[in-house]
């Protein structure tokens, strides 16, 4: 491929400081679109979102933006003002993208963007979700809704468009792997409610090695799942992490109700789950290193903690 010249917006996360570090490996330009400077191996401009500032410089010579950025959805509890800043983290920032592009001059052909397999909501547990399929009616579902709708504008501006709907990331270093980690590190590893709602995970090199081919291939445009082949259900989840850490599981399943009590609205993102579908990833020629859940733990995990 040859280099380009990429704009990454909430690339200090988990996924952006993955994508980061392959992107510069394989000779890309790679800066950063942030709410303040941290330390980072990238050029760093700044944005306010509530303010609609952005650095004028950030679209120089960009032919590329990859747009991350979003408040954390499982870091606070779901309040009415955390949920307000979960969806307008998203919205917000999309549509200032639009408008500043919409206003200058720039040279930005292709703008890929994370969308989250919410989408799908959590009615029915068994089916197994295409991009084609509704959107579901939950608050997550909701939010990625609008996401989607100020993303899509985007196209408007003759921009190749493509939304990666983004499952669960296994990273070894933060995100869901490590809060499913620690309870079975102390012998407390469990299921969570029933256990069969399904997690659709993905490896996060793998993850990152979408958002390349997308960059990459440009007969890709809309929606793709950015999911393993292989979704498994909490249950075995669990269960594959004790095999990895080589830790029994003794107790059994977490009652729902505890979590609800607990979590409020925000259990949804443990003791429900979704199905979803790499087919048309797969046939946009993308091979995946991590099928399946016990490789990519292998990968990820010490066989001994
Ligand atoms: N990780 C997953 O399992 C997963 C699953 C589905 C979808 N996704 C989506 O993929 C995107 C990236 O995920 P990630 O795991 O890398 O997220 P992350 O680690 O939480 O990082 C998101 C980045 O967004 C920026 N950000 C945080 N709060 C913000 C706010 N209130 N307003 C504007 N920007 C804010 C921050 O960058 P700066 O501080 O540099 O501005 C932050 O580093 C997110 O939109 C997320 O919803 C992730």
């Amino acid at each position: 491929m040859s280099s380009k010249n990429i704009l990454i917006t909430g690339a200090s996360g988990l996924i952006g400081t993955r994508l980061t570090e392959l992107l510069l490996e394989q000779g890309h330009q790679v800066s950063h679109l942030s709410r303040n400077h941290s330390r980072s191996k990238a050029r760093i401009y700044l944005w306010d979102i509530d303010k609609k500032q952005v650095d004028p410089h950030a679209f120089e010579g960009i032919d590329t933006i990859i747009h991350l950025a979003g408040a954390g959805v499982a870091d606070k509890p779901w309040t009415d003002k955390r949920k307000w800043e979960i969806l307008k983290s998203r919205t917000q920032s999309t549509k200032l993208l639009f408008e500043e592009l919409q206003k200058r001059k720039h040279s930005v052909t292709t703008f890929i963007s994370a969308s989250a397999i919410g989408y799908y909501g959590f009615e029915d547990n068994e089916k197994l979700h295409k991009e084609n399929d509704d959107s579901g009616t939950d608050f997550l579902a909701n939010v990625v809704r609008q996401w989607e709708a100020e993303i899509d504008r985007i196209s408007e501006l003759s921009i190749r468009v493509v939304k990666i709907r983004i499952g669960i990331v296994l990273s070894g270093k933060s995100g869901a792997l490590k809060e499913l980690v620690k309870p079975v590190k102390y012998y407390a590893g469990a299921p969570l409610g029933s256990g069969d709602q399904y997690v659709s995970w993905i490896h996060i090199n793998d993850l990152a090695a979408i958002f390349i081919r997308a960059i990459q291939n440009e007969t890709m445009e809309g929606a793709y799942n950015g999911v393993a082949p292989h979704p498994v259900t909490n249950r075995d989840l669990t269960k594959a992490i004790a095999t990895q850490l080589n830790k029994p599981l003794f107790l059994p399943a977490v009652p729902a109700f505890a979590l609800k009590v607990l979590l409020g609205e925000m259990a949804n993102l443990v003791l429900k789950g979704s199905k979803v579908s790499s087919e048309k990833i797969e046939q946009a020629g993308f091979k995946f290193q991590y099928d399946k859940v016990e490789k990519a733990l292998a990968d990820l995990l010490p066989k001994k903690i």
